[in-house]
């Protein structure tokens, strides 16, 4: 059937229906779910606003900034759009779910209040200690004066945040004293982070490694999506500062189903029910980062959202149509539906400008994805590329370079022989991702 020909209203129900689709940000994210996306036999019209270099290949890109709420619901209702999908965190904060649903439009995501879970840490800690789900002890300050002697009483390491969205930058791990002290006047004096940093979480850190959890979710459903292992800090051996995310592997080997079934009990139904009794029902993807602890797992910080650079390589993955996925999550359907993955592994190495998580050129030329996508297995996401006369960088995060393969190994091996073919001055990547799980044996 031509493309044309696909295109219905259908503001009410997935089932059969061909849809129209517009994927919201323009991120690796983003890419990953419109190259799933583009791959249901029901899909219709495909659009990402403003999406990136990549998606303009499968989609079309819509000059419509991610957290224009407003502008983009019009698009949606003069589009005959039948689901949006919505994958950065600022939209959320910002309510474009509630001002789709106020014009009867289908959408992806938690409400403003539900999404407060991810948008203000104060509020999550605070859930987390009257429902008892697992956390590092904290404080929470309005004064630097306070957090200052706070910090200084309490000595390092300690664990410094800005309670609000700061694009994964807010978090400081702090191993000396002078650091914490640094990280709070960075936060609280010199502004870093705007409002985000009105009140600052203070908490004691905690020794082990990281999983990410990624929950969908119904409202009343939840099913968790296998796990995945970001890396967060910019250099090997995680040094340096925090990033977004410089690469994943899923699913992480060493955590077994016991470990995740605990997870469920322990964290991800606690925290929906915890939300359901505020009257903040959570539907869309709830995504816990946590540390496993020698005392069990403990929750770092919610995301009301996919991952990224997770979702890049869960993409990879899922066998199951995501179109039937985010359906049944946004009719309160999730218990029909069971959710199928390939076997193996899927990695995502991700490629960022010189000089990220700081200061970075942007327009400088790249060369080499058609060569690495010849590697068997390997797919390439975009995030931060633009194309004028040709492709070029254009934000922090260039691009995901993913792979999967039968071992751990063998998806990594292709990866980095796929970035191997790839080049743009000043590209920085990690040499080390998925080394943890390698150097355990599996
Ligand atoms: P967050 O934004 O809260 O997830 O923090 C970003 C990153 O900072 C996490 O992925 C961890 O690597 C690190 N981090 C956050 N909280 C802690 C903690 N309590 N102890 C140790 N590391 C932490
Ligand atoms: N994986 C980091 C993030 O999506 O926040």
């Amino acid at each position: 059937m031509a493309k044309t020909d696909k295109q219905h209203i259908n503001k009410k129900g997935g089932g059969t229906m061909i849809s129209n689709i517009l994927i919201i940000g323009s991120g690796g994210r983003e890419h990953a779910l419109a190259w799933k996306l583009a791959q249901s036999p029901r899909i219709g019209k495909l659009y990402v606003a403003p999406g990136n270099g990549g998606t303009r290949d499968i989609a079309e890109n819509i000059a419509i900034e991610a957290t224009d709420a407003r502008g983009l619901a019009r698009f949606a209702e003069k589009n005959s759009i039948n689901l949006t999908v919505v994958g950065p965190d600022d939209p959320l904060a910002f309510g474009v779910v509630d001002v789709f649903q106020s014009h009867g439009l289908r959408i992806f995501g938690p409400t403003r209040v539900a999404a407060q879970i991810e948008a203000s840490k104060a509020f999550a800690k605070r859930l987390m200690r009257d429902s008892d789900i697992p956390t590092a002890p904290f404080r929470i300050f309005r004064k630097h004066e306070s957090a200052l002697e706070y910090v200084r009483k309490h000595g390092a390491p300690i664990v410094v945040k800005a309670s609000g969205l700061a694009l994964g930058k807010g978090a400081y791990p702090c191993k000396t004293l002078a650091k914490a002290e640094k990280a709070l006047a960075e936060i609280m004096l010199e502004r870093a982070y705007n409002q985000a940093g009105n009140e600052v979480i203070v908490e004691e850190f905690l020794n082990g490694q990281e999983v990410s959890i990624h929950a969908l979710c119904d409202g009343k459903t939840s099913i968790l999506l296998p796990t995945a292992q970001d890396h967060k800090p910019i250099f090997d051996g995680d040094k340096g500062k925090n990033t977004g995310g410089m690469g994943t592997i899923a699913p992480v080997p060493w955590v077994t189903d016991q470990t995740l079934r605990e997870v469920n009990e322990q964290i991800v139904r606690p925290t929906l029910q915890a939300l359901t009794k505020k009257g903040k029902p959570f539907t869309g993807c709830l995504y816990p980062g946590l540390k496993m602890t020698d005392e069990g797992p403990k929750v770092l910080e919610y995301n009301a959202r996919f991952g990224d650079p997770e979702t890049q390589s869960y993409m990879r993955l899922l066998k199951t149509d995501l179109l039937d996925v985010l359906d049944a999550c946004v009719d309160g359907k999730l218990a029909d539906l069971a959710v199928e993955w390939n076997s193996g592994f899927a990695v995502c190495v991700v490629l960022a400008s010189g000089g990220y998580p700081g200061k970075y050129k942007k327009e400088i030329p790249i060369s080499g994805i058609t060569e690495a996508e010849k590697i068997p297995g390997v797919v390439v996401f975009h995030a931060g590329t633009m194309c004028s006369d040709q492709l070029r960088t254009s934000g922090g995060r260039v691009l995901g370079v993913t792979a999967i393969g039968k071992t751990l190994q063998k998806a990594l091996d292709r990866a980095y022989e796929a970035v191997r073919q790839i080049k743009f001055k000043d590209m920085q990547y990690r040499k080390d991702i998925g080394a943890k799980a390698i150097a355990m044996g599996f």
